[in-house]
């Protein structure tokens, strides 16, 4: 889906995405010690602002204005901050070896735009670095709920660790069962150390 339609789906609701954090972010990043994150497609900034809340400073970007705006319109949170900005993610390359986190929460491109990104999502993180996502797994389509019903933009444990694997330790890697309404969703969940 390109900006536009983005733009579209947020000014269908006054948020459409929850207020809280995904569990998966929590259960990966709360014991990370604050510092710099990039949050790539930040969306209404669930996880950015929770990051800044715990002392984070983050760069939120996303290329819908209208998500970006909610992010600038939310209050400045205590501890950290968030710096929300409209990009395009397929066409930025993030300062490298700039973050101590680097998150992609529910990012979904088709397949070869995704691994660039996926790419230069690793080489923004600094030595040490924690690299982070969290998406809708191919295997969801079959036997999960919810999420983009295309395989070519679905995410998988092989494609991620593929292109973390050369630049990065990989420390957590899984189909995780996410509860949703009675049933479940089917997430990729990869947590990585940048070398
Ligand atoms: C499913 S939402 C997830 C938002 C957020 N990460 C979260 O977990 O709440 C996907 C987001 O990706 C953004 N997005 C999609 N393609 C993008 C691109 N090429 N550059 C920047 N943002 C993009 C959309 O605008 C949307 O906000």
């Amino acid at each position: 889906m390109d900006a536009d339609r983005w733009d579209e789906r947020y000014r269908t609701a006054e948020r459409v995405w929850s207020a809280e954090p995904n569990v998966w972010v929590v259960r990966e990043a709360a014991a990370l010690e604050p510092g710099r994150a990039l949050d790539l497609a930040a969306g209404e900034g669930r996880n950015a602002l929770w990051l800044a809340g715990r002392g984070w400073r983050v760069d939120a970007l996303d290329f819908s204005p209208v998500a970006v705006r909610r992010i600038t319109e939310e209050p400045a949170p205590r501890a950290g901050s968030v710096n929300a900005e409209v990009v395009d993610v397929t066409r930025h390359t993030p300062e490298q070896g700039a973050y101590d986190l680097v998150l992609l929460s529910y990012l979904h491109l088709p397949r070869e735009q995704m691994e660039q990104v996926l790419e230069s999502a690793a080489r923004a993180a600094r030595p040490g670095g924690t690299l982070l996502l969290v998406g809708h797994d191919i295997s969801n389509l079959e036997h999960g709920t919810g999420g983009p019903q295309d395989p070519e933009v679905l995410s998988s444990v092989d494609q991620v660790s593929g292109v973390w694997q050369p630049l990065a330790e990989i420390l957590v890697a899984e189909v995780a069962r996410r509860p949703v309404d009675g049933t479940f969703a089917l997430d990729t969940v990869v947590r990585a150390i940048r070398r």
